[in-house]
């Protein structure tokens, strides 16, 4: 076995926040990485944004900027939303780089040289007001078979039949409303047929795949001839022009799996190592170079099993040893939603709450099967209250300050055997680990966790400290007590790596391999205890779904379809908005103007919205909801003038129509800046 390994999560689009579903694969990736390199192996774990396609294109253009702009945005929050929940990749490229031009245009040649690359004609829809071609999701009409109206491009809602935007009946264009024309353009086509027989092969032989993703393909794909893959767009298209192509760009899902070698090799570059050490080409690649496991949801399954291996086949790259697919999150047994609040930005989790409870709640749900994965959000408080604070932390908390005088005692104490038992039953978790069966890794630890505990229960420490001649006793006890949970750390380590660094500190002995789960701690000083994990308060957990929900119904209603469908993920638009540059037209069409606060009360069941009506002069009354709650009292707002977006479109909110935006400024807390009362300004009363 190589001991190299390399592991690669997917690549997040750079057009949407990472959300707690995505966050269920890049947690299960970093812990398997982290147990890998905990074991001493030479791990990577290679990561990117991927920013190109139609979606990103449209959503710059809406925002007025560039896409470079928009994807710098993005990859900012991405990084800082995976750094606060401790998904440390060793390299996070983009595939809007150098590095990733250069390998594409490798790949490219390989396809070319092999001969699988054709050129047909394709009859699209075309928006002439936008200029471009329209993808599936782009496109809204009448079910050609039903005669439902407003229904996707691709596929009815109404009686599910599948078709082509070409079979809508009275086509219509999400991005402009006008009605799209029928157009054709010379596309470019992967033959992936002149490989059914390479990936019969590695799909059911060689264990590459889940049982039951083989049988999937085998059934859905591979009992008939593979279809040629459109790898090409006509301009406008925001990606890499094909060199030897004028006027196409590659399609997003041709150069965004290559984002993982362009990683690599940027990974490299920094560290002065050879590429093809770790991901070699040519005729003795497979004998050589690095393990390259990848790590994806189910929604993608596809694209990493049969049109990338094909690619690297075709290119001569070294294939993957295996691909991982998990399934889906669901919350509380339902699909995210953004009215429940369960459409939850890691931003606003991690806002709340402690990112180590969703690592460990995620860990103890993760198997290696594809089922989906519920978080139930009651459980989710029970079980890190339960086992991590319960069963783990309390084990030091219970001991350490008996000790920090004296320290650990010289000699480890007879403790009946558990100490040794725990560090047998390490290479069973370690299989676990190994296996991604996290589950039965955490209940494995959560058993040990409950011996230890028996043991503490039974020895009472804390009745011996006020006794004097029961010291030698007393340091005995928390000396077994303190190395149990120094063992259960180190098992814990992939996933709670932050308590890892803390047990660590307490007992001056950074963990540093599973191996040390081996043997004892003695005569070590111990630390002041310092607290490691509060217990889950279940008002932040609703907290979290107030403002989840909060913020989805701040957005603006996507201009574009929100809803991601699963071939076609890179052209859906995420709803929440990055802000925008405001033209001046854009500002000249913004109607400010003075109101008065007539009544103002607070909305139930958000811990944000106040519902303010307006007066604007005479009769006009105007009915907003303002995201001030908390910082005036509403009675003292009655009767203050403030700024109305006057012509802003309405929109309806759960709690009923808001009728415009009050525009107020401050430093958040408690104070935010309204008009002065003695402004002097008149209800009704342009701004300008
Ligand atoms: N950009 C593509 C991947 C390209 S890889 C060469 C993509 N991006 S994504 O942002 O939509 O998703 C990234 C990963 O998160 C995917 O593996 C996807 O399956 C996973 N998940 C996205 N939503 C998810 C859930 N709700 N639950 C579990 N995983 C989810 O696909
Ligand atoms: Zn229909």
């Amino acid at each position: 076995m190589s001991h190299r390994i390399l592991v690669t999560a997917a690549l997040p689009y750079a057009n949407g926040h990472i959300h707690i579903g995505h966050l269920v694969e890049y947690i299960q990736t970093d812990i398997w990485v982290r147990f890998q390199k905990l074991r001493g192996r030479r791990c990577l774990f290679l990561c990117a944004d991927d920013t190109h396609g139609t979606a990103i294109m449209i959503r710059a253009r809406q925002e007025g900027r560039s896409e470079e702009a928009l994807i710098a945005d993005m990859r900012h929050a991405h990084l800082r939303d995976f750094g606060s929940f401790d998904v440390e990749f060793d390299n996070y490229g983009s595939t809007n780089s150098p590095a990733n031009l250069a390998l594409c245009r490798q790949i490219w040649e390989g396809l070319r040289q092999a001969n699988l690359i054709v050129e047909e004609e394709v009859t699209q829809l075309f928006d002439v007001e936008a200029g471009t071609f329209l993808a599936d999701r782009f496109v809204k009409g009448t079910c050609p078979r039903c005669a439902a109206p407003n229904q996707y491009g691709d596929n009815c809602d109404k009686c599910g039949a599948t078709y082509s935007p070409t079979d809508l009946k009275d086509p219509v264009s999400t991005l402009s409303g006008s009605r799209p024309e029928l157009r054709s353009a010379r596309h470019l086509f992967v033959r992936i047929e002149s490989l059914h027989d390479f990936l019969n092969d590695w799909t059911q032989s060689g264990n590459h795949l889940q049982p039951e993703v083989a049988n999937y393909l085998k059934g859905h794909f591979l009992g008939e001839p593979l279809r040629d893959w459109d790898v090409s767009r006509p301009a406008p298209y925001f990606g890499f022009p094909i060199p030897d192509s004028p006027g196409n760009f590659w399609y997003v899902w041709f150069d965004a799996p290559i984002g993982y070698l362009a990683s690599l090799a940027e990974w490299c570059a920094r560290h002065n190592e050879s590429f093809d050490d770790w991901w070699p080409r040519g005729a003795d690649a497979p004998s050589r170079g690095a393990e390259i496991h990848h790590f994806i949801g189910k929604d993608i399954t596809y694209f990493h099993t049969l049109f990338w291996p094909a690619m690297l086949k075709a290119a001569g790259f070294k294939l993957p040893h295996q691909v991982h697919i998990h399934g889906f999150l669901t919350v509380d047994g339902e699909k995210m939603s953004k009215s429940k609040g369960t459409f939850i930005r890691g931003e606003v989790y991690a806002r709340h709450l402690d990112p180590s409870y969703l690592r460990y709640y995620y860990a103890s749900k993760l198997t290696s099967k594809l089922d989906d994965l519920d978080l139930n959000l009651q459980e989710f408080i029970d079980k890190v209250n339960s086992d991590l604070v319960g069963k783990v932390v309390n084990l030091a908390s219970r001991s350490a300050g008996f000790v920090q005088t004296t320290g650990l005692a010289a000699q480890y104490p007879d403790d009946g055997g558990l100490f040794a038992q725990a560090a047998a039953e390490g290479e069973a978790i370690a299989a676990a680990y190994e296996h991604r069966d996290f589950n039965t890794a955490m209940r494995l630890i959560m058993g040990l966790a409950d011996r230890a505990n028996r043991y503490i229960d039974e020895q009472a420490p804390w009745t011996l400290r006020k006794d004097p001649t029961q010291a030698e006793r007393l340091q005995q006890i928390c000396t077994v007590t303190l190395n149990l949970f120094r063992q259960l750390a180190i098992f814990l380590a992939p996933v709670l790596p932050r308590l890892a660094r803390q047990a660590g500190e307490l007992l001056h002995a950074p963990i540093q391999h599973w191996s040390d789960a081996q043997t004892p701690l003695t005569g070590t000083a111990v630390g002041k205890f310092q607290h490691m994990l509060k217990r889950v308060d279940p008002d932040l957990v609703q907290k979290m779904l107030a403002d989840s929900r909060d913020e989805a119904a701040a957005a603006a209603p996507p201009a574009t379809p929100a809803a991601a469908s699963t071939t076609d993920g890179p052209e859906a638009l995420a709803a929440e908005p990055l802000t925008p540059t405001c033209s001046f037209d854009d500002f000249a069409k913004v109607d400010l103007r003075v109101a008065r606060v007539l009544a103002a009360e607070e909305v139930k069941d958000s811990n944000k919205l106040l519902r303010l009506t307006l007066g604007l002069g005479g009769e006009e009354r105007r009915n907003v909801f303002a995201g001030i709650k908390g910082v005036y009292e509403p009675a003292a707002l009655v009767g203050r003038l403030v700024i109305l977006c006057a012509n802003l479109a309405p929109r309806k909110m759960k709690f009923g129509l808001s009728e415009g935006m009050v525009l107020a400024a401050g430093p958040g807390g408690k104070d935010i800046f309204l008009l002065s009362p003695d402004s002097g300004a008149v209800p009704g009363q342009r701004v300008h």
